[in-house]
Formats: structure tokens, C-alpha cells, sequence
């Protein structure tokens, strides 16, 4: 029994599944659409929203260093997955690395862990995508129902000169010179915008892999556009008093400022590189992912690293940080270049709800793939990997999906979601970074299209700054981690073990 929850997935048996044709999905992804879907995945929620937020409460102008720091990070991940997915193009992208390496038994615990990265990672970008539409709304006067806009029982107060917002939301200054109980408020229901994305991008997904690549391609020219004019306008009304000083003194207390700052900072905006992975889970949709995957993920990771750096120091310069602890950092970036750019601001918006929707499309994208090649290997029911004839797509999965993304969307808070796609995504990298290792000791003499420099020492290091970054997380969020492993293995006991193809075609 134990021996047979480590079978390894032969390799041989995953090129041939990765050869074959006959798999329904259609190979249409050229090298510059694997680079666009990474970057269509990459950039959003962690550059247009959080940023302000990290830089105001933990790092300061520092926030730039933290940027190199998290990239660091991701990059050493990035490399050992290029070199699985050059040598298993699969769609199963981490959880096939896992099998091929670890065995079936951990190979369905990435796999029900990476449903905490892509699955959460929609519904987490599709509420600050909801709080962006709201706002863009709002400037041209239109107005959505608030308790239609925000979590289940989120309550909601309308705030002099800032709108409705949770109190949880504002400083210690601000809420002290609130009268709360002279306030309107009301609870809210659901997130309905949040709900209506998740909705309509699914539906582009279930139509086709080109139409949602030629979407997606539409999104990163807009977002990726707006970004650059917003750096190179923004360098002209640099204040580099605003850099001074650059490391802010730290308050006494770990995290908030100072050097330990600059690491705490790094793992709030580790979010914003996720994504790069994804570009993994079209392997089967790619025209040559042996040569092309290695360019698609760390193509992406690198023009993204270069634009947050550069989008980090312009910010950072053109406005004190102290005044980025809001939801739309880049908009007060722009407010504070003066009157004669205030054609910049909405602009700026639509940038970043286009970024938002592409990091939505990509991450609903990467999830039913996975559960695609979770089916093949008998460990979800079939269903999961029926093909529709026409469209050519991984449809019931898709769709399943997508409820499930429009439900969490629509009750959990941003703050919740956030976290958990961020351990999870994590776990993920760790267990790539092992792999790596394992597969060079274990088979070293196997093709490998792509190879990953100084193993043992690149994926190590990765593995223990993922692992560092991972216990610099809150207590609740290990244990959201761990009840959502315990109900993952509940499954593998109860279906998948019995189910599994592998250990079927060892009984015989
Ligand atoms: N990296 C993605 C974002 O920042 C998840 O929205």
C-alpha cells in the first residue's frame, strides 16, 4: 500500500501522452502567445492594488527592493519549472512534475493545492477587478447597489470624501477622527461584479483557446501600454526628496520598515508574481512546448520583474509613501503629477481593470487543465476531461470551475483569498523546486530541452526562500491550509485511490 502511493508516473508514458495527438485539445499557442498569456497572468492585482498598501505600511521607497527580492525568489522557481515543462510538456503542469518524481500520493496533494492558486487567484483579482469597475463607474457618475459590490456580511460605511468602505480598511488615524455611529451603513450580500467577470470570461474559455489567447493578447497590449506611458510620463515628475529616506527607519516592530521590512514587503508582493506557472498548463494547446515553454515562462517573469521595478521606483518618486495605503495606489501616483494629467487617471483604470481580467482569464485557464490531466489519470471522475467536439475545449472542467471561482468570488473577502492563493502557490514552488533535484539524482540521463543551472544550488535556495516566505504567513492561513489538505485527502481516499489508472495497470 505504501509503496504504491509513491508509484511514479513512468516518463515515457508521459511523452507519449504529451505526443498524442488524439487528446481532443487543439495546439494553436505560438512562443509569443505563451510569453503574452505569462504576462496576461502575471500583472494586476499585485501591482494595482497591493503595492501601495506594502509600501506605505512595511516598506517605503524600499518597496523597489522588495520587488528584486520577491522576482529573486520567483526566478529560481521559474527556472526549475522551465525545465519540467521543457522535458514534460503536459497540461497537468505541476502536479504531472509531481507525479513524475514524487508519486501519485503527492502529485494529488499539489494538485489539490494548486486549486488554491489558480481557482482562489480568479476569485481573489475578480474582487479587486469588481472594486475597480465600481470606482471607474463612480467617476462617471453611475452608481452600483454597495450591498451588491462586497463580501456576505461585509459591513460597509459610508465614509466622508472616501465612499463606502469596511472600517477594517482605514488607519488608526482616519477611524479616530470618525464619528462611527453618526454613519450611514449597510451589510452586504454578495459580490455581484465579482460574480458577472467570472461569468463571462468562462464562457470565452469554453469557446475556444485561440479566442480566449486572442483576448488575453488584447488585455497585456492595453494594460502593458498604460504601464509604460505611466513610467516614462511619471519620470519627469520624480521628487527624489520622496526617495530620502529610501530604507525607513523601522518602528520597533519586525515587518514594519528597516530591513526586515523590505523581506515583509517581499511576501505581500510575492502575489504579484504569480502567474508565471500558468503558461505551464497550455502545454498541450502549444505548437512546440519542448522549445517554446522555457521562453513563454521565464519571458514573461523577466518583462514583468523589469515593469514592477520600474513601475515601483516612479511611483515611489512621484508621490510620499506614506499617502500609497489605498486600493488604487497608481491613480493617487497620477493625482499627485498635477491637474494637467488628470486625462491619465481613468486611463490608468481601464489599464488596470484590462490587467485584472487578463490575470482572471489565465488563472480559470490554468485550473481546468489541471483537472483535465487529474481526470486522465483517474483521479477526478471523467467528466473532467470530456472535450467538447466543437470548440475543442476542456469544457465541463471549465465550467465547473467557473462556479465555483463566481461562488468564492462572491462571499469570501479579498483579504482571505489573497492569502491562501499565496501559501498554496508557495507549497507549489517548493515542491517543484524538490523535484528537480529528485529527477536529476533519479534519472539523470533523460532529455531535458531546457536545464536548469547550478542544481543542486538554484532549486535549494528556491525551495527555502519559498519556504521562508510561506512561514511569514498568518497562523489562520496554515490552517485554512491545512483543512483544505485534510478535505483533499478525504477525496484521494474515498475516489481517487480506487480510480487511479496508474495503480489499476500495476494490478493487472
Ligand atoms: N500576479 C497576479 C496578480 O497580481 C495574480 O494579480
Amino acid at each position: 500500500m505504501m509503496k504504491s502511493l509513491f508509484a511514479t508516473k513512468p516518463l515515457n508514458k508521459l511523452l507519449e501522452e504529451s505526443q498524442d495527438s488524439g487528446t481532443g485539445l487543439k495546439r494553436t499557442l505560438t512562443r509569443l502567445n505563451l510569453t503574452t498569456l505569462g504576462v496576461g497572468a502575471i500583472i494586476g492585482a499585485g501591482i494595482f492594488v497591493l503595492t501601495g498598501q506594502a509600501a506605505a505600511t512595511y516598506a517605503g521607497p524600499a518597496i523597489v527592493l522588495s520587488f528584486v527580492v520577491a522576482g529573486f525568489a520567483c526566478a529560481l522557481a521559474g527556472l526549475c519549472y522551465a525545465e519540467f515543462a521543457s522535458m514534460i510538456p503536459i497540461a497537468g503542469s505541476a502536479y504531472t512534475y509531481g507525479y513524475a518524481t514524487l508519486g501519485e500520493f503527492i502529485a494529488w496533494i499539489i494538485g489539490w493545492d494548486l486549486i488554491l492558486e489558480y481557482l482562489f487567484a480568479a476569485s481573489t483579482v475578480a474582487v479587486g477587478w469588481s472594486g475597480y469597475v465600481v470606482s471607474f463607474l463612480k467617476d462617471f457618475g453611475i452608481f452600483l447597489p454597495t450591498k451588491f459590490t462586497a463580501a456576505t456580511g461585509t459591513v460597509l460605511y459610508d465614509i466622508p470624501n472616501m465612499g463606502w468602505k469596511p472600517l477594517s480598511s482605514l488607519s488608526k488615524e482616519s477611524l479616530a477622527t470618525l464619528n462611527i455611529d453618526s454613519l450611514q451603513h449597510v451589510t452586504a450580500i454578495m459580490n455581484l461584479p465579482a460574480m458577472f467577470v467570472v461569468m463571462l470570461l468562462v464562457t470565452l474559455l469554453v469557446i475556444g483557446i485561440s479566442e480566449s489567447a486572442n483576448f488575453n493578447n488584447l488585455m497585456v497590449i492595453i494594460k502593458v501600454s498604460v504601464i509604460i506611458v505611466f513610467i516614462g510620463i511619471g519620470f519627469a515628475f520624480i521628487k527624489t526628496g520622496n526617495w530620502h529616506p529610501f530604507i525607513p527607519k523601522n518602528t520597533g516592530e519586525w515587518g514594519h520598515f528597516g530591513i526586515s521590512g523590505i523581506f515583509r514587503g517581499a511576501a505581500v508582493i510575492f502575489f504579484a508574481y504569480i502567474g508565471f506557472d500558468a503558461v505551464s498548463t497550455a502545454a498541450q494547446e502549444s505548437k512546440n512546448p519542448q522549445r517554446d515553454m522555457p521562453w513563454g515562462i521565464l519571458g514573461s517573469l523577466s518583462i514583468s520583474t523589469v515593469l514592477y521595478i520600474l513601475m515601483a521606483i516612479v511611483l515611489t518618486g512621484i508621490v510620499s509613501y506614506t499617502q500609497l495605503n489605498v486600493a488604487d495606489p497608481v491613480a493617487v501616483g497620477v493625482d499627485a503629477m498635477g491637474s494637467s494629467m488628470f486625462w491619465l487617471r481613468p486611463i490608468i483604470k481601464i489599464a488596470a481593470i484590462a490587467g485584472l481580467s487578463s490575470v482572471i482569464l489565465v488563472m480559470l485557464l490554468g485550473q481546468p487543465r489541471i483537472f483535465y490531466s487529474m481526470s486522465k489519470d483517474g483521479l477526478l471522475p471523467p467528466a473532467f476531461s470530456r472535450v467538447h467536439k466543437r470548440f475543442k475545449t476542456p469544457h465541463v472542467s471549465t465550467i465547473v470551475t467557473g462556479i465555483a471561482a463566481m461562488i468564492f468570488a462572491g462571499i469570501l473577502p479579498i483579504g482571505i483569498l489573497g492569502e491562501l492563493v499565496s501559501i498554496g502557490t508557495l507549497l507549489a514552488f517548493v515542491i517543484v523546486c524538490v523535484g528537480i533535484i529528485f529527477l536529476r539524482v533519479r534519472k539523470p540521463e533523460l532529455h531535458r530541452p531546457f536545464r536548469t543551472p547550478w542544481v543542486p544550488y538554484i532549486p535549494a535556495l528556491g525551495a527555502i526562500i519559498c519556504l521562508i516566505q510561506m512561514f511569514s504567513l498568518p497562523l489562520d492561513t496554515w490552517l485554512r491550509l491545512i483543512v483544505w489538505m485534510a478535505i483533499g485527502l478525504v477525496i484521494y481516499f474515498t475516489y481517487g485511490i480506487s480510480h487511479s489508472v496508474l495503480r489499476k495497470s500495476k494490478l493487472k
